[in-house]
């Protein structure tokens, strides 16, 4: 028997007031829907349904984002009326093979844990079907566990069509359950919707195998928090923390220092070596490398970047797809555009921007600087103000430093143009030609001294 997941992602979530489907509003910068379809794929399953129905195209559309081995799982299925679960399940039901062990999952629920599906799968070997319950303390808005005077499940009541006093259970149902395809081709057929909402609800099933006299398995779930449905911006943050909560206490298991977990933000994948530090309010996305002994302070953020042992990057520091090599040091409010390389001991400090380029080891660009499309060797000093004018209104061109060369402040450099090795530049200098190893160049209009000199005065007012 082989196991096949359907992912409920029809509805239209209604509650979010947003122009995006529900299903794709983001959790650490991933559609919740992702989250749910990767939690399904650890668990090797032969094939993965997705029921889609309210904008149903876009949905398609961000699907093909995935990586090609999850996605070449994927089976979708069209629900064009939102007539209830049952009916969504229905949906699928014809593109799963007979005889297979079949898990549904909800969209809408993205941190659902590995563990509790797997869980359902072993209870299921002695059970015709099982269902993931919580008992929490507000159970407002989900269905409820009724069970006879024996203490045995008899069905599910939804909010809405529940009495008083079963509106006071607070043991639910968390909408997870494990069962066949073969019991869910003989039994959804008989699902009515004479109920509060006139829908098809997949809860009824457990009401008719019960009464089928079919073993249904209740399965606890190890966290329930971790169960909430979005339907709202309030859970979808309320969700966003709980997923930033387990990412920063899996990281901090793992040796990553955090001077505040609840202000630590991880919106991709995060590697580090020993005795790394993050301060708070950091934004890590795409895919961040940190050696050992990195530090990075309050108010960065790096995206897709590398960065060696011993590195420091001060705060508010903006970095997108770069390599630093070792000891670099970087900021505060320095901003790495894609496309460098950063030899060891590099110093970048503040209100420098360094976009595609290479800059060798030890060289040093402290302040106010644009570095952009240009190779700078080692041992050279960049002073204050320096400007490489990459761009000539149409085309952008390289700029070539050599090695130890020393580049006076407020110093224009208009591309294509090279400094070979050694060179020294002028303060205040506009560099135009090829300047030759070891030489000094200086554009400087002749200094003036005119003394006694009357400032002008303010005109009295008449
Ligand atoms: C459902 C359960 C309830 C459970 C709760 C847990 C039913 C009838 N009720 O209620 O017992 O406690 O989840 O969160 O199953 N969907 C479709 N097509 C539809 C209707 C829904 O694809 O026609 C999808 C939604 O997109 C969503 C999921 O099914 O991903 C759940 O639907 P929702 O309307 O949110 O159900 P709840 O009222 O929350
Ligand atoms: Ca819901």
């Amino acid at each position: 028997m082989a196991l096949e997941i359907i992912v409920l992602a029809a509805g239209m979530g209604k509650r979010m007031h947003s122009d995006l489907p529900k299903v794709l509003h983001p959790v650490a910068n991933e559609p919740m829907l992702f989250h749910v379809l990767r939690t399904a794929n650890s668990l090797n399953p032969v094939k993965i349904h997705v029921v889609l129905g309210h904008q149903s195209q876009k949905v398609a559309a961000a699907i093909e984002e995935l990586p090609e081995g999850l996605r070449q799982k994927l089976v979708l299925s069209i629900q064009s009326e939102q007539l209830g679960t049952a009916h969504a399940v229905m949906q699928a039901l014809p593109n799963v093979t007979a005889n297979n062990e079949v898990i549904v999952l909800y969209g809408d629920t993205p941190l659902t844990p590995k563990v509790d599906l797997e869980h359902l799968l072993e209870a299921l070997k002695f059970n015709t079907m099982t269902l993931l319950t919580a008992t929490v303390d507000n159970p407002f808005g989900y269905g409820r566990i009724i069970r006879n005077e024996a203490g045995r499940i008899e069905c599910i009541v939804e909010e809405k069509d529940a009495t008083q006093e079963q509106k006071a259970i607070k043991e639910i149902n968390t909408g997870m359950i494990a069962t066949t395809s073969d019991v869910l081709k003989e039994f959804l057929v008989q699902i009515k919707n004479d109920n509060a909402q006139g829908e098809y609800y997949l809860t009824d099933l457990v009401g008719l195998l019960v009464k089928a006299g079919r073993a249904v398995g209740l399965v606890n779930a190890t966290n329930p928090d971790l169960l909430a449905g979005v339907n709202n911006k309030l859970q979808l943050s309320v969700v966003e923390r709980l997923y930033q909560k387990q990412q920063a206490e899996r990281c901090m298991m793992d040796g990553l220092t955090l001077a505040d977990p609840a202000r630590f933000d991880l919106r991709g994948e995060l590697t580090f070596g020993h005795d790394c530090f993050i301060d708070t309010n950091v934004i890590i996305e795409g895919k961040v490398v940190l050696g050992n002994n990195v530090s990075i302070g309050t108010g960065c953020v790096l995206k897709d970047v590398t960065i060696g042992d011993r590195s420091v990057i001060s705060p508010y520091t903006i970095m997108e797809k770069s390599e630093l090599k070792e000891h670099t040091t970087i900021g505060p409010f320095a901003r790495l555009r894609p496309g460098n390389v950063l030899e060891n001991e590099v110093h970048v400090g503040n209100f420098v921007e360094v976009k595609n380029s290479h800059i060798g080891e030890g060289t040093k660009s402290g302040h106010l600087t644009y570095i952009g499309d240009s190779d700078i060797g080692g041992g050279t000093n960049i002073g204050a103000g320096t400007i490489t004018c990459n761009y000539d209104g149409a085309n952008k061109h390289r700029t070539t430093i050599g090695k130890n060369v020393f580049i006076g402040s407020d110093t224009q450099l208009v591309a294509p143009v090279t400094v070979e090795d050694g060179a020294t530049i002028g303060a205040g200098t506009t560099v135009t030609r090829t300047v030759p190893a070891n030489a000094l160049y200086i554009t400087r209009a002749q200094p003036r001294t005119l003394p006694n000199y009357k400032r002008p005065t303010k005109k009295k007012k008449a």
